[in-house]
């Protein structure tokens, strides 16, 4: 098969996380015979850096002609520190989810045997944890009108969804609760937000066309709660977007490491994978970056994209074996031998082939 691909590879540790998501592709393509054609693309501060803007009409471009777009990360300490920057790297990345029409994003979150005394729950807690949030990625508090008023002492962010938004997103939901146990919590914050009545009414006139689902409805407060108590207790999880931004977050937590976590966001046509955690600034040229988010979304494209579901489980089988050795970056290491981010990167690569 040919593979078309947009290589994104964005700031701080991004190019060293992609190199290695790279090499582990090309091997998968090199064992299952297929061809992938990379087109790298500039994004993010790097892209401001080069052409004065995070996300250029070239880089849109060459994601949309793409068959699948594997991006890094944004993002740049200069930029945090000055509210005034009129450009920053992450309006990049909302305008790439905006105009790539990246609605549903899908973050699983799930434990690996061998680390869960890494994570700081207890392990009682969070053995066999496997959920996916679904968050939505193009609307909400991101996308609505916000300002100043008066002078700019008022400043104002609106949330706004329609029953259509809400709508595709929680058909996704409804169906990867098909495929899974069936199970599908709505999050949102109804006792006091009207854009949380609206998704509620939404989901809860959808629950006839999957009977088979059983559709809780709680607020995003106690699911922050339940889902360090109780992880286990929830599979599909949707959202939207900010709940989706923080809980995402908090829910790395069981996993141990954010340096482990990979995404999907998926489109109506090109969809985009990339690892949830950021730039990662302090370590950036380091060589120490945890590559393995970004090959396990490299898994995710190989299946969700291609439909290819063999390569991505080999992906996945070789990490767990990593995993297993002790062939890791030095977050995971502990006391034990350290590798570097290209080490971690080249050992996946020759044990694939
Ligand atoms: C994420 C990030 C982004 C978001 C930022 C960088 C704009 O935190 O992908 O979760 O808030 O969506
Ligand atoms: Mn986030």
């Amino acid at each position: 098969m040919k593979l078309n691909i947009a290589l994104l590879a964005g700031d701080g540790i991004g190019p060293e996380v992609i190199e290695q998501a790279v090499k582990v592709s090309n091997a998968i393509a090199k064992k299952f015979n297929h061809e992938i054609n990379w087109t790298p693309a500039l994004t993010g501060a790097a892209a401001i850096d080069a052409v004065g803007e995070p996300y250029p009409d070239e880089t849109h471009e060459i994601c949309k002609n793409a068959d699948a777009v594997l991006f890094g990360a944004i993002g740049h300490p200069k930029y945090d520190n000055d509210p005034s920057a009129k450009v920053r790297p992450e309006q990049g990345l909302l305008k790439m989810r905006k105009k790539l029409g990246l609605f549903a994003n899908v973050r699983p979150t799930f434990t690996f045997p061998s680390l869960i005394d890494n994570s700081p729950l207890k392990r009682e807690r969070i053995e066999g944890t496997d959920l996916v949030f679904l968050r939505e990625l193009t609307g909400g508090i991101y996308f609505g009108e916000k300002g100043r008023r008066q002078g700019g002492d008022i400043a104002f962010d609106n949330c706004v969804y329609s029953r259509a938004e809400v709508t595709r997103l929680a058909k996704k939901g409804f169906e990867l609760a098909m495929t899974r146990s069936k199970k599908l919590c709505c999050v949102d914050k109804a006792n006091v937000l009207e854009t949380s009545r609206l998704w509620r009414e939404t989901v809860q006139a959808m629950e006839k066309d999957y009977p088979e689902v059983e559709v809780s409805y709680e607020f995003v407060d106690a699911v922050a709660m339940r889902l360090v108590q109780w992880p286990n207790s929830y599979d599909v999880l949707i959202t939207e977007n900010l709940f989706g931004d923080i809980l995402t977050d908090e829910a790395s937590v069981i996993s141990g490491s954010m340096g482990l976590m990979p995404s999907a966001s998926m489109g109506a046509k090109v969809s985009l994978f990339e690892p949830i955690h950021g730039s990662y600034p302090q370590a950036t040229g380091k060589n120490i970056a945890n590559p393995l988010a970004t090959v396990l979304s490299a898994a995710m494209m190989f299946e969700t994209a291609f439909g290819l579901q063999e390569e991505g489980q080999a992906i996945r089988d070789v990490v767990n074996k990593s995993l297993a050795q002790g062939v890791v970056t030095e977050d995971l290491a502990g006391n034990e031998k350290a590798y570097k981010t290209t080490e971690v990167g080249d050992w996946l690569a020759q044990n694939i082939a």
